[in-house]
């Protein structure tokens, strides 16, 4: 067994002592010298001043190991501000929305509405309308698939999608394509830089046939991002073809614009984006979500009941049935409200240095292989996530002997089985930080998974 090694504070202080590039010593200095009263201290970098909002990061594991947590691709911690709202929800106003005319309906109506309203601020909607509650991401991309896919997709019809899909954007379409008989067909990857091949994308767009081009914006496994305005210039070849993008990875870490992107739909999850679980959305252009019937039937998404018929309301409440997670929402609103506030190009910029930084001390492990793109060979970016994996070493043990350290990472196939096949390997290891994560954090992570090669390599002979 290896040796648990504990992580002193000054092990994960985060003054930039391995910092080499002037570029990244400069980033890491406040930009501007008229500094407010209230502004951290010269050397702080974003991380500094935003990781006393998140409590959970404020922990041992494992007895007494600091907690370094590096899944956020998967979840993201949730700032106070986020769980104060959540609490002063339950505790103040909890209460059904729509139906009361009471005091505490009226309140959390304002409340569940106005989130709405903060949603689609966050990523430019033109309209409030336009924003769908969903359970999470992968409930929006079903909405889509049963909803518009039930009315505009027909035998023959094509829809693209991509070799490195999430499991949420494939199975929803294989399913429809089974009910429609309709095509699935799959943009491969870049042969050098791993990325989504456009010139492929391209070539398989069919005029007349592709209805959809439905594609991840930020590979949660890759890393590579997609360029919107280039898949748009594509699609639009095929006259009427719709474009979905899975932005799940995308929004809680850049700006996402839906104005300027050139999709019809997004979708995203709240608790990827310092949200709570239990809530999504689905952004759609108004004039398509009113062409698109009902999908799930029930209380709220009426206009009118009778025994044999209905009439449906408009969206979003079309497609909202039942009692929705109020809380969750209105803890979604306070996200979008916080990321907002730091500003989504603060965060886009410290990932992109931090990123960059875990690229190249991770590279510099004996053995390891990291997919996607290098941030130097990226033609469209990078995420700052790295997924990886150690010659003759399973992802598992790694992310086991890791964790005794108290370092959180992802092992396993990132749902994304189709892709871990086209890489030849069946599983891997997943680093992916967000802004409340530290220098220090990734040089302990780098670290620790050195101590853990080490020691397979001793017991491995
Ligand atoms: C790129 C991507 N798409 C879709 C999903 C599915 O999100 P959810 O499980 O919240 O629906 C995830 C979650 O890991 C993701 O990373």
């Amino acid at each position: 067994m290896l040796p648990a090694k504990s992580h002193s504070h000054s092990r994960i202080s985060t003054t930039n002592r391995l910092h080499t590039s002037h570029r990244r010593r400069a980033f890491l200095q406040p930009r501007s010298s008229a500094a407010p009263t209230n502004a951290p201290p010269a050397s702080s970098t974003l991380a500094e001043q935003v990781r006393s909002h998140f409590p959970i990061l404020h922990q041992q594991v494992h007895s007494n190991k600091q907690l370094i947590y590096l899944d956020n691709a998967a979840t993201s911690q949730k700032p106070k501000h986020v769980l104060d709202t959540l609490y002063d929800y339950y505790s103040g106003y909890n209460s059904n929305v729509h139906r009361g005319v009471h005091a505490l309906s009226a309140r959390s109506t304002a409340a569940y509405e106005d989130a709405r309203v903060k949603i689609a601020t966050l990523i430019n909607a033109s309209s409030p309308e336009e924003i769908v509650y969903t359970r999470n991401a992968s409930e929006a991309i079903n909405l889509v698939a049963c909803s518009w896919g039930e009315v505009n997709i027909s035998a023959g019809d094509e829809i693209i999608l991509s070799v490195a899909e999430h499991h949420s954007n494939l199975v929803p379409w294989q399913l429809l394509a089974q009910r429609k008989g309709a095509i699935l067909k799959f943009v491969k990857l870049t042969a050098d830089t791993q990325e989504l091949d456009m010139d492929h994308l391209a070539s398989l767009v069919n005029p007349g046939k592709t209805k959809l081009v439905s594609l991840v914006h930020v590979s949660n496994a890759l890393g590579c991002k997609t360029p919107a305005a280039i898949v748009a210039e594509i699609a639009a070849r095929a006259k009427g073809c719709r474009i979905l993008l899975d932005c799940c990875q995308s929004v809680p870490n850049m700006p996402v614009d839906v104005t300027t992107l050139g999709a019809d739909f997004i979708v995203a999850s709240s608790h990827k984006m310092c949200g709570p679980t239990g809530i999504g959305f689905l952004w759609g252009k108004k004039e398509v979500l009113e062409s698109m019937p009902p999908w799930m039937g029930g209380g709220e998404m009426i206009q009118d009941v009778y025994l044999d018929r209905s009439t449906y309301a408009d969206p979003p409440s079309r497609f909202e049935a039942g009692t929705p997670a109020i809380g969750e929402a209105i803890g979604l609103g306070a996200a979008a409200d916080y990321l907002k506030d730091i500003g989504l190009d603060k965060i886009d910029a410290y990932e992109e240095e931090l990123g960059g930084y875990l690229y190249e001390k991770l590279s510099a492990v004996d053995g390891v292989e990291i997919y996607g793109p290098s941030p130097g060979s990226s033609k469209y970016g990078r995420a700052a996530l790295a997924t990886f994996n150690v010659k003759g070493i399973h992802p598992t043990d790694l992310s086991t002997i890791l964790d005794q350290s108290g370092i959180a990472v992802r092992s396993g196939h990132l749902c994304t089985q189709p892709l871990h096949r086209e890489l030849g390997v069946s599983s891997s290891c997943r680093a992916s930080p967000y802004f409340y994560n530290t220098v220090g954090e990734i040089d302990a992570f780098v670290e620790g998974l050195r101590d853990a090669v080490q020691f397979f390599r001793e017991v491995g002979g």
